[in-house]
């Protein structure tokens, strides 16, 4: 308890500090914007504190982005309407000339809110006031390509696209304002202290239709689950490999990947939980280490079979390493990969590309699995399997013919199945119209954007 205490008034005197220089900032810009031609100084030269690394979440915040001095303007005041907001009081100051407020101030009155809430336009006009080609360098900090946008930290919150980009408000992430005020980030509906889910399937083994390569190659993941304790303790490879089975599966979208991975758990009775990537990389420092460490210690303790699903994220990040933020981002990759080599049981990376995926990366797979778009047997299966034991095809419908003419996938065929399913419910019957299915069909090629043919 005294702990926890301690931690917020670190957090309250760093704030503190931070928002004492912010006002030293607003007051400069004011003092220039309605004093031209004074001799001034460039707000930007107003050294902000100093804070020591790693003592408050906020100090680690900055240390950890390096946050340049514009950047660290705008976070200062996407946080204090939170925190001060009777400081931005000074922006409902009043333009004498036309009875209203100052343009150059943007901002909006909320509708609870009783203060100034901030938008782009307010930290544009701290950050240059009326210069345009300051307004111009500064405004990738409302990039998409800014982490703040990127890692969801901050946001312009537009509610018109007609309006100008600069007028949204200026939206603090509600985890980043718990996390700079009390540490404690709350825990949204799907756990950020553990962002996997299980994954679940009513289908059986039965239904898996895959072309003999790629069946094979899965085997091989049974046999090891099966066989593998023996072969690293007994055999006492243990000693020379590394442990656990580390699987790449990649195919087009609805190519049963996923499927693929639920069933593995079903037959050998394992848990198999899907780990949110987007959700995990660079969410929130320190704490993404954290949570991936708790997600494979308590996968590892019971066996469970861990499956990442748009994988390239992983891939592709490493590679290129453009700026100073890519590079802590590319920590997290690593830490990923150290902790999906370290991990002793099943870990299944899924992604529709593999294209680039670099060498060294593909050393540390047992094995990569393709999962084509499967052939003509294998479609005939498919819709078979998917057609309901209620329904009735129509006469005139030919699924051999069907399953030959048309390139989909699975997934494919369950969407086009259920459309005409639906429909011929919808018309009190229980018999599937060829119509009905054509335009399923047809509907399914648009979607991939492919010409029907
Ligand atoms: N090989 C298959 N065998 C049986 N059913 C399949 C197969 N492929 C797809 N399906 C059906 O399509 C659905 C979607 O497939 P799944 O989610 O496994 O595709 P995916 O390869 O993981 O796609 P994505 O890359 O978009 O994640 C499955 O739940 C299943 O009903
Ligand atoms: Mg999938």
């Amino acid at each position: 308890m005294v702990k926890k205490n301690v931690k917020i008034k670190i957090n309250v005197n760093h704030l503190t500090g931070e928002l004492e220089w912010f006002t030293k900032v607003l007051d400069e810009r004011f003092k220039q914007y309605f004093n031209p031609g004074k001799r001034t100084r460039d707000i930007l030269k107003i050294t902000p504190p100093v804070f020591k690394k790693g003592s408050s979440q906020y100090a680690e915040f900055i240390d950890y982005y390096q946050l340049s001095i514009p950047e660290r303007i705008v976070l200062i005041l996407s946080l204090t309407p939170h925190v001060q907001p009777h400081l931005l009081d000074v922006f409902f100051t009043r333009n004498q000339k036309f009875n209203r407020g100052f343009t150059e101030f943007g901002g909006i009155k909320g509708e609870y809110h009783g203060g100034f809430l901030p938008t782009g336009e307010t930290a544009m006009f701290i950050l240059a006031g009326n210069n345009i080609e300051r307004r111009i360098d500064f405004s990738y900090i409302f990039g998409r390509e800014h982490f703040f946008y990127k890692h969801k930290i901050l946001q312009l919150q537009t509610s018109n696209e007609n309006e100008p980009y600069l007028s949204g408000v200026l939206r603090l992430s509600e985890e980043y304002v718990d996390y700079f005020t009390s540490g404690k980030i709350k825990k949204p509906k799907f756990s950020l202290s553990f962002p996997a889910k299980p994954i679940e399937t009513k289908l059986e083994w039965s239904d898996l239709v895959l072309d003999e390569d790629t069946a094979n190659q899965v085997e091989e993941i049974l046999t090891w689950i099966e066989h593998g304790h023996t072969l690293m303790d007994k055999w006492g490879m243990n000693k020379r490999t590394m442990p656990g089975f580390r699987c790449l599966f990649h195919g087009p979208s609805g190519t049963g990947k996923t499927l693929t991975a639920g069933l593995i758990g079903k037959l050998t009775n394992r848990e198999v939980y899907k780990v949110d990537l987007s959700m995990v990389i660079s969410k929130y420092i320190g704490e993404t280490e954290k949570n991936l460490a708790r997600i494979f210690d308590k996968a590892e303790n019971k066996g469970w079979i861990l499956f990442f699903d748009e994988a390239d994220a992983l891939f592709g990040k490493r590679t290129s390493i453009s700026d100073a933020h890519d590079r802590y981002a590319n920590q997290e990759v690593s830490y990923l990969l150290q902790k999906v080599e370290d991990y002793d049981g099943l870990v299944i990376l899924a992604t529709n590309f593999k294209s680039n995926l670099d060498e060294a990366f593909a050393r540390r797979f047992q094995s990569i699995i393709h999962f084509p778009v499967p052939k003509p047997a294998q479609r005939l299966k498919l819709w078979e399997n998917a057609i309901s034991p209620e329904a009735i095809l129509d006469k005139d419908i030919n699924l051999n013919q069907i399953a030959n003419k048309y390139e989909v996938t699975g997934g494919s065929i369950m969407n086009i199945v259920r459309f005409a399913s639906l429909k011929a419910i919808s018309n009190g019957e229980n018999i599937i119209k060829n119509k009905d299915l054509q335009e399923g069909i047809i509907r399914e090629f648009r979607k991939e954007g492919k010409t029907f043919s």
